[in-house]
């Protein structure tokens, strides 16, 4: 097994020209190692690259500039062996509408050279949840089916590194919890998951690492725990008994507002003012407290902070 399952280096695309568009530079230099037997997210704001990256990764876009190392093959130099290594799940639906699930696997392993001996096309199906609909036209499966199944032909050749762009857009709650089980239970066997989503949270739960892209740039890139440590903001929510006071003094810097639901929120810095003497100043304007709770900052808070547009200046 090699240290990284995937090394970029310096990796630039820029889509050329077209009709009345111009040129677009949507990746700008990426440099990026993703350790073997990770889960890692590749997170960022709509059209940041994550896409093109990704579809470079697959053979899908062919780059402008830059290295890729796939398993340790690089893809000009060994591309056979570097596409043998990984299955892509894209974002784009790219199914042929008369094929049933069970044909397109079959044809997905013939592409790869998978010998009939070997295919695992009824696990496949089973892993996907598709056994049912075996033997169904592509065109007559709904959306969350159809995504499923691109996730099946990603798998048709047992590759090292699976990646999901956006794997559970439009899947339904269930689905969804058993898609990341599955996806869970494959990187135990070992293999290499990097995966694209919008839903911060399953990216927090998921992912042990987290690359964050935006506009064609990776800003950030750390382990989800040392990213949601960077955040320093903490939240106190208060619910008073009886009549709370409008105005509490407070220290520099604290955030007071009131929610329609009577609450008093404090947004503080951790490393300017314990909970202790926020609690103490509450209490000294005259507040009296009957319920408390604390809001921890979240990946959701960490990219936002991070990917946050600051105005043209
Ligand atoms: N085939 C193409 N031709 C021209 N421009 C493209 C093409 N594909 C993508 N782009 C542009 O490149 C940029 C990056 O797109 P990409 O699809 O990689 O983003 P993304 O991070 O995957 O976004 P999303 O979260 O919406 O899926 C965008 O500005 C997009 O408009
Ligand atoms: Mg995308």
């Amino acid at each position: 097994m090699t240290q990284n399952a995937i090394e970029i280096r310096n990796l630039r695309k820029t889509y050329r020209a077209a009709g009345n568009q111009p040129p677009k530079d949507a990746l700008r230099g990426i440099d990026l190692d993703i350790p073997s037997g990770s889960i890692f997210g590749l997170l960022g704001p709509n059209g940041a690259g994550k896409s093109t990256l990704i579809n470079i990764l697959a053979g899908l876009v062919v780059k402008t500039q830059g290295s890729v190392k796939i398993w340790g093959f690089d893809q000009d130099v060994n591309p056979r062996q570097s596409r043998a290594a990984i299955g892509v799940m894209p974002q784009e639906l790219n199914l042929d509408p008369f094929f049933t699930p069970r044909g397109a696997l079959d044809v997905q392993a013939g592409l790869y050279g998978v010998p009939k001996s070997q295919r695992k096309t009824e696990d496949i199906l089973e892993l996907i949840g598709l056994t049912d609909k075996a033997e169904a036209y592509a065109r007559s499966l709904s959306g969350g089916m159809r995504r499923r199944l691109l996730l099946g032909k990603a798998l048709v050749h047992s590759p090292q590194i699976l990646v999901l762009d956006e794997p559970t857009a439009g899947v339904d709650i269930q689905l969804r919890n058993m898609l990341w089980a599955n996806v869970r239970r494959l990187n135990e066997q070992g293999m290499t998951i990097i995966l694209t989503t919008h839903y911060l949270e399953e990216a927090q739960e998921m992912c042990d690492e987290i690359g964050i892209i935006d506009n064609g740039q990776l800003i950030a890139r750390d382990t989800t725990a040392n990213l949601i440590g960077r955040m320093d903001q903490k939240t106190l929510v208060i619910t008073p008994e009886g009549d709370a006071p409008t105005a509490v003094p407070l220290p520099d810097g604290i955030i007071h507002t009131i929610g329609h639901d009577g609450t008093h929120a404090f947004t503080y810095s951790q490393s300017t003012i314990t909970t202790g003497h926020l609690i103490e100043a509450i209490r000294a304007a005259g507040m009296n407290i009957r319920d408390i709770r604390t809001q921890e900052p979240d990946l959701e808070d960490a990219f936002l902070a991070l990917t946050a547009k600051h105005p043209a200046s």
